[in-house]
């Protein structure tokens, strides 16, 4: 089986992260966000992966060619010279996905759930229509695409309204689908999206059917959403009894939900969880106090800090009694000094803070 990844776009809302990493390569629960995805793609039997392109592709292939041998994959990388937009990538990789009469899928590289690959092939083939696309429920439909069925079916489509600035319904497009090759014949070959123009058509031909995504799911393209989706992903991992959390025999961890790479180091007399990572090589010094938190690789957190709510980025120094919460985010190589407190601070990579910030997102 084929699929095809959407890695591009700029990953604007999830910086300053992203000012040293493309999106798709920013460690979620510990491991690159796209890593989830091969992972699960691989498990259900998929063997030719595309990874669609436009931004530091060189920064993507050196991450990534490695992963073929461990998961028995190819992976093609379909460099765009111009940013495509989510339809025309597809076109742009015809040759791959259209090379035979087998369906293929597609997924934007910054959601997180249970990928549910062998039921969507299955439910898809069922209804012998041209595409299918995973939807979810949210609270907030703004901010996605949102479908309304036929009143007559359960799983045909009516409407798809990208970002809809009005009330249409709470299901929305997760962000997962399955096509068959056919549909490379409704996309050009230039920057087009196939939620604005793709799917509408579609739909007018009643050829897009839904399927309801069970268990959690998020976008993790941005800071606050970053959070909720580790919070979520670890929780399912805690119900699935993961060998990848800490277990809460430790006397550091606090109410569960807490992955700590083997390389890392903790300190005397912390209090660690709910819901944090922890990268490798991570120092953690003594009665630290960490929740609903990520620290990515090689950062050191010195004594008595206290972090929540907050992303500390590579490589960074968290000084004494800091007090970090309400989304901060640290770029790569980022210094607190000690009894600094950052409220929803934004810190640029290589910067040093020595006042404290407090104000929503300012980008220091
Ligand atoms: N190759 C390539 N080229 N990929 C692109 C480009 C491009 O020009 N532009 C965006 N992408 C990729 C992004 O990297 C991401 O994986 C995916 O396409 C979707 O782009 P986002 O920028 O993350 O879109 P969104 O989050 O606002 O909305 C999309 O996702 C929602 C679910 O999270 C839409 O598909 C919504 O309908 C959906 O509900
Ligand atoms: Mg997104």
């Amino acid at each position: 089986m084929k699929a095809l990844i959407l890695v591009g776009g700029f990953g604007t809302r999830l910086r300053p992260l992203t000012l040293t990493l493309p999106k798709p390569l920013v460690e979620f629960g510990n491991r690159p966000m796209i890593l989830h995805q091969i992972e699960a793609l691989a498990a259900a039997g998929v063997t030719d992966i595309v990874l669609a392109v436009n931004y530091r592709p060189e920064v993507m292939t050196a991450a990534l060619k490695k992963f073929e041998k461990e998961y028995n994959i190819n992976i093609e990388f379909s460099v765009e010279t111009e940013p495509l937009g989510t339809a025309g990538p597809l076109k742009l990789a015809e040759k791959i996905l259209g090379k035979d009469d087998a369906p293929f899928f597609v997924l934007n590289s910054d959601i997180i759930c249970d990928f549910p690959f062998r039921e969507l092939a299955e439910f898809h083939k069922g209804h012998g229509n041209e595409g299918t696309i995973v939807v979810t429920k949210v609270e907030e439909p703004s901010k996605y695409g949102v479908i309304v069925h036929k009143p007559d079916h359960p799983t045909r489509i009516d409407r798809f309204v990208e970002k809809p600035v009005e009330f249409v319904g709470n299901r929305i497009n997760a962000g997962i689908y399955i096509l068959n090759p056919s549909v490379l014949k409704r996309i050009e070959l230039r920057p087009t999206s196939i939620e604005q123009e793709t799917f509408p058509a579609i739909v007018k031909d009643g050829q897009l059917h839904s399927f309801d995504l069970e268990g959690f799911w998020m976008d993790v393209g941005q800071p606050k959403d970053f959070l909720s989706g580790t919070c979520l992903y670890l929780s399912s991992l805690t119900k699935k009894g993961s060998k990848l959390l800490t277990p809460t025999s430790e006397p550091y961890v606090h109410g569960g939900n807490v992955m700590i790479d083997p390389s890392a180091k903790i300190g005397k007399n912390c209090k660690i969880g709910p819901n944090v990572t922890i990268g490798a090589n991570v120092v953690i010094g003594d009665g630290v106090r960490l929740q609903r938190c990520v620290i990515l690789a090689g950062s050191k957190v010195k004594e008595h800090a206290w972090i929540k709510s907050t992303i500390v980025g590579w490589n960074s120094t968290v000084g004494r009694w800091a007090r970090l919460e309400n989304v901060s985010v640290l770029g790569d190589d980022v210094t607190i000094g000690d009894e600094i407190y950052c409220n929803g601070a934004s810190v640029l990579p290589h910067k040093t803070i020595k006042q404290n910030v407090d104000g929503e997102y300012s980008m220091m």
